[in-house]
């Protein structure tokens, strides 16, 4: 079979040869699972739909007057009428300034992973996390050695569960979003460390943890749940600590046995590489993404499909801003260059969304946050500064947007296994993996 190229991801159109279909499809999907391109999106791109890309050459009627330049621009659509609805989709980098470490970056989780740490079963598995240590989350892998996921995840389930990190002003942007406008659709978010959960002004529907949560626990096998608090005792006494970091941690690790089949195979409900999302995102997505206005995407690389699929699946109208360390979803149609619709604001999230919030006049409703110490400690050193230089200069976007004075109520912290949970259904074993 004989395949030309047409491809517009900037690769020299090329003509391979395959011995049959089978082979091509699956260097197909090997090169898109690679690029981080979700199948739908390449699906559709193949049978010639409409994939919203903006190299549709028909007219677009965007409800903003010019292209946003600024996050004042965006501030500025954001209040106005034609703005009602807003999709935010968030990544590792939205929780990086509570002191929890994304996954690619330089000081990630994937490149300071030390496989030879973990406890392998054979040579080939070491050499796999060596090769690619986001096969320590892979869903064949826990099932044939759980202890790999269990031994990089004790840190994180341990620390939520002790409620070691804080919101962010990433987080409080979401909420105030929410509780100023109303104007929040949906979070998606693919972070599995519930910070969400300390901003009362986001209700659980609000938003979706794509990739789980690890506020739940239960066997990969039979599905049974176990308690939290019996789950995160089991962690602490019975998987290593990579870190090195709690001397009482024991020297070896042994998996945690389901109590109903028997099975080594309980992990908190988070969504390893090659097994399903919720439920929740399939159903929610097709009626979220009609007509957003306005998406929001902070601090993800938009690797990993299929969350990444919302920043093509939103109308071709839709404003697309990303705030992020570096630009990123050329792959998924985002073209910063060209493209009237697409901003990008490049920094930190913390002071991005400190601007933000200042341009739409709310940082006023933040002060509350300082008193209770709900911040991390860099972004209320960030907040304090901003705020004495707007009362400083006594020029602040704060007066000029007629803001609404709308307090959030300060943080109900409470251990969790004690909240109300989303319901998050059975996953499923279809084509709706992440990749
Ligand atoms: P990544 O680590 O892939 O990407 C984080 C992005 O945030 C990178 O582009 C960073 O440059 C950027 N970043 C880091 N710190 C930042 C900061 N303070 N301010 C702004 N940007 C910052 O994390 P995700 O995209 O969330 O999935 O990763 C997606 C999924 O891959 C995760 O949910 C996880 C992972 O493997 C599973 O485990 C299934």
């Amino acid at each position: 079979m004989h395949v030309t190229s047409h491809n517009r991801y900037s690769l020299t159109p090329k003509t391979f040869t395959f011995s049959d279909d089978e082979e091509l499809f699956r260097r197909i999907l090997q090169a898109a699972a690679l690029k981080g391109i979700p199948l739908d999106y390449l699906q559709a791109h193949l049978l010639g739909q409409d994939t919203h890309q903006d190299d549709n050459t028909e007219a677009v009627d965007y409800p903003f007057a010019s292209p946003p330049q600024s996050l004042q621009d965006v501030a500025t659509f954001l209040k106005s009428s034609q703005c009602q609805k807003v999709l935010i989709l968030a990544g590792a980098g939205m929780s990086v300034a509570s002191g929890i470490p994304d996954f690619r970056s330089s000081n990630g989780l994937y490149a300071t992973l030390d496989a030879s740490a973990l406890t392998t079963t054979s040579m080939e598995q070491e050499e796999r996390i060596r090769m690619d240590p986001s096969y320590c989350l892979d869903q064949h892998l826990f099932m044939e050695n759980p202890l790999p996921c269990l031994e990089v995840n004790r840190e994180f389930v341990l620390g939520i569960r002790n409620r070691q990190w804080k919101a962010t002003l990433a987080h409080r942007f979401v909420e105030q979003l929410q509780v100023q406008t109303g104007k929040l659709c949906r979070l998606y978010t693919q972070n599995i460390d519930g910070l969400e959960d300390q901003c009362p002004g986001l209700s659980h529907s609000d938003r979706i943890a794509v990739h789980g949560s690890m506020d739940e626990a239960a066997c990969a096998r039979c599905g049974a749940t176990m308690p939290l608090n019996e789950f995160c005792s089991k962690v602490k006494a019975q998987v290593k600590d990579i870190t090195g970091q709690d001397p009482n941690a024991p020297s070896n690790s042994t998996p945690i046995i389901c109590t109903t089949c028997g099975s080594p195979t309980v992990k908190p409900n988070i969504v390893l590489f090659r097994s399903s999302l919720p439920k929740q995102f399939f159903q929610k997505v097709p009626d979220d993404v009609q007509d957003v206005d306005l998406l929001i995407v902070i601090g993800t690389s938009l690797h990993v499909a299929p969350a990444n699929s919302l920043v093509w699946r939103v109308p071709r109208r839709c404003m697309r801003v990303l705030l992020n360390r570096e630009a990123v979803g050329w792959h998924l149609g985002l073209n910063f260059e060209d493209n009237p619709r697409d901003f990008f604001a490049q920094g930190d999230c913390e002071p991005l969304m400190l601007e933000l919030m200042h341009q739409l006049g709310w940082l006023n409703n933040l002060s509350p946050l300082l008193t209770s110490k709900a911040l991390p400690e860099s972004s209320c050193a960030l907040l304090q500064e901003r705020l004495a230089l707007s009362a400083g200069s006594g020029d602040t976007a704060e007066k000029a947007t007629g803001a609404s004075s709308h307090q959030i109520p300060l943080n109900s912290a409470q251990p969790l296994g004690h909240e109300q949970k989303v319901e998050l259904p059975k996953q499923t074993s279809d084509e709706t993996s992440v990749t």
